[in-house]
């Protein structure tokens, strides 16, 4: 999970890094009157989940409280790299003398952390990798050993951060090692860290992505999630424990295990390539739902239940291998799925079951002669069907 840089910031100074940090607002008009409890100058800043607002316009500096809030009335609604803005965080001004560039992140490729640093800091990060990696000291952190003081000042020197800042900003280092650590985050970014007028170093701007495998054990977690952008079905399933992802066409597809899940979105897709090229619009899946090993009559019954909410859906195409859950209990499963849902389902299923005792499944299916179930014998039938059937309901 990615944070928005007011949270991000508010973890870092729980922490006790030094950060520039005000309140946020929804309104322009919040934001006058946060900018008049700040007073003097301030900066309303867009929040967005994505880099380079300030080259976006979504950064404006604000002399009194009369501009900060047509600052925020010109960024709030904004739109940067497709994220629209719904909130602006309004900082206290920095006089700003020097911008460095700070990061810990997990190094997947080399199977460690890593500390990226620069006397460079405010650009973006990535062209000055590009342009002058030199500048770009990269140190890798050992898990075990971690940051300590003698660590952050051999990082911030071959970063060639300047004598005077080197021993202040270390502190800082160690304290944002503890807070990547703490958070089982994959990434605490700062850019820019700023030397300001007093002397100060200070976090201006703040990016931490938390590991969402760590949810069990963060109990903050929950409360930095942002419900407001979650999709409503994906919250509706995540709720319920399902493995959900919506996409955006009409087919819905449950599968069990997520290689076949993804193999049962490929095969649709192609079998509804054909309907672009009859001038019309391809056909394509409309999620994925990995329903795990053991489909309960239950768990089908959520998971029909979604995939059938999602008004994109025209049909939907069940693909089920009979493992440790075998086909007769998968085919009961729909079966008893279809009974709780009545009404609410409304959408022809087309259902492909092999594997595991699967004459039974089939037997059980063909015995209830739901109207709205189709078995295909096949993947590649079932795919052609659903998408067909897809296809005709539009
Ligand atoms: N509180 C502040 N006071 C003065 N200048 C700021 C402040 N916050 C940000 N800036 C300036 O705006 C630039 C962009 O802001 P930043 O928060 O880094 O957004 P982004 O990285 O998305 O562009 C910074 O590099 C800095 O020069
Ligand atoms: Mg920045």
């Amino acid at each position: 999970m990615d944070l928005f840089e007011y949270q991000a910031k508010q973890l870092f100074a729980a922490h006790g890094v030094p950060v520039g940090l005000g309140e946020v607002a929804d309104t322009p008009e919040q934001a006058r009157a946060i900018a008049e409890r700040i007073g003097g100058v301030v900066v309303v800043k867009a929040q967005v989940k994505t880099g380079g607002r300030g080259k976006a316009g979504g950064v404006k500096l604000a002399k009194t409280p009369d501009e900060a809030e047509s600052a925020a009335q010109a960024i709030l609604g904004m739109d940067i790299k497709g994220h629209t803005v719904h909130r602006v965080l309004v900082d206290p001004g920095a006089q700003i003398e020097s911008e460095y560039y700070f990061s810990f992140l997990l190094d997947r490729s080399n199977r460690t952390f890593l500390a990226m640093a620069s006397a460079e800091g405010g650009m973006e990060i990535e062209e000055l990798a590009v342009e002058r990696p030199e500048a770009l000291a990269r140190v890798p952190i050992d898990a075990m050993t971690g940051v300590d003081h003698a660590k952050a000042v051999e990082i911030l020197t071959q970063a060639r951060f300047p004598a005077e800042v080197i021993d202040s900003t270390a502190q800082t280092v160690v304290k944002l090692w503890q807070t990547f650590v703490e958070q089982d985050a994959t990434l605490v970014e700062i850019n820019p860290l700023a030397k300001v007028a007093s002397g100060d170093v200070l976090a201006l701007d703040g990016k931490v992505t938390l590991d969402d495998n760590a949810d069990f054990r963060q109990a903050g977690n929950a409360e930095l999630e942002d419900t407001a952008a979650a999709d409503p079905l994906e919250a509706r399933a995540k709720e319920k424990h399902l493995n959900y992802v919506k996409l955006d066409g009409e087919v819905g597809i449950i599968g069990n295990g997520a290689g076949l899940v993804m193999s049962t979105l490929d095969v649709v897709a192609y079998a509804g390539e054909k309907y672009s090229q009859l001038g019309g619009h391809s056909v394509k899946p409309a999620n994925f739902l990995d329903i795990g090993g053991g489909a309960s009559a239950e768990v089908m019954a959520n998971g029909l239940e979604i995939i059938l909410s999602d008004t994109a859906v025209r049909s939907v195409f069940v693909n089920v291998f009979g493992g440790i859950t075998s086909c007769d209990a998968v085919a009961n499963g729909i079966v008893t799925a279809l009974g709780m849902l009545g009404e609410q389902a409304t959408k022809p299923l087309v259902v492909r079951l092999d594997g595991n005792n699967v004459e039974e499944g089939r037997r059980i299916l063909t015995e209830a002669a739901h109207p709205l179930v189709t078995l295909a014998d096949t993947m590649d039938d079932g795919a052609d069907k659903a998408a067909e059937l897809a296809h005709s309901a539009k």
